[in-house]
């Protein structure tokens, strides 16, 4: 089953659209081993609340892919939640062909990657490993930080057509034409979200991170147009990491729920 069905119906089954960014600050590399016990423990406790979780540097680098991410993977999967890999592919082919081997050999159903690449040599090998396995590829629009506008804001003339326009607007039309699983715009921006959504016509879903500490919305994301809600902090650094889980699952819940990237 394709890597957006099987999305949507994860969410579907667990009634939620919360993607859970499983970060946590640095340890001291001599202390890493006790991380595994950390993000085993939040996954037990706080999978009945999201649909799924994504890695990020902050596990990857010190535990390794293999063994260890690719256990909590696992985990991931027994309690029926999509892993995705926040590896934000941004290399030349050959090196991104490498990058999606591994993280789909790891167990990973969809990973982001970078579409200022483009497609020749850049995003078609991360495409083409993708569909022989029937993963995802994600691709970023418009990211959630500060200085975004720096890059995506940019007004820039199309390669194609030779006229004028905003960046993220010619990434989300890329996006639509190159079926891309999902566009990340982050929930700080959610008239972003709305342009973005009037491009994607529904046909895409747009995964938003950057709720409560970066200082997104949830109803606001969801209102403009968002379909899962990446949440790292707000939750990891909470004092009840399933309190938080389950507020931000209730508060999304009644809005959205996406089903072929149509929210219903
Ligand atoms: P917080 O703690 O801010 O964490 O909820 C957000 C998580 O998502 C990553 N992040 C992004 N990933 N595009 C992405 O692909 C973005 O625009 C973006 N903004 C944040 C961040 O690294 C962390 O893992």
């Amino acid at each position: 089953m394709a890597y957006r069905l099987k999305m949507e119906l994860a969410s579907e089954k667990k009634k939620s659209n919360i993607v859970l960014a499983l970060d946590f600050p640095f340890e001291k590399p001599e202390n890493r081993s006790g991380l595994f016990a950390k993000a085993s423990q939040v996954l037990d406790a706080v999978h009945p609340y999201l649909c799924a979780v994504k890695f990020n540097h902050h596990l990857v680098l010190p535990l390794g892919v293999f063994d260890s991410v690719e256990r909590l993977v696992e985990k991931a999967h027994e309690n029926g939640l999509m892993a995705i890999m926040d590896c934000k592919a941004n290399d030349i082919g050959s090196t991104n062909q490498v990058i999606a081997e591994y993280y789909y050999a790891a167990g990973f159903d969809a990973l982001i990657a970078n579409p200022f690449i483009g497609w020749e040599e850049g995003l078609k090998p991360i495409f083409d490993v993708a569909r022989r396995q029937q993963r995802g590829v994600i691709l970023l629009v418009y990211m959630s930080h500060k200085a975004a506008y720096e890059g995506y804001g940019q007004t820039v003339v199309n390669a194609e057509t030779g006229r004028p326009m905003l960046q993220y607007i010619s990434f989300a039309q890329k996006a639509l034409k190159l079926d891309a699983d999902g566009v990340v715009v982050g929930a700080t921006y959610p008239e972003k979200i709305r342009e973005v959504h009037d491009v994607l016509r529904e046909k895409i879903p747009i995964y938003s991170p950057g709720i409560g500490v970066q200082g997104g919305a949830v109803q606001k994301a969801l209102d403009a147009g968002s379909c899962y809600l990446i949440v790292g902090r707000e939750i990891m650094l909470s004092q009840s990491p399933v309190d938080a889980a389950k507020k931000v699952r209730d508060l999304a819940r009644p809005a959205a729920r996406c089903r072929r990237g149509v929210r219903l």
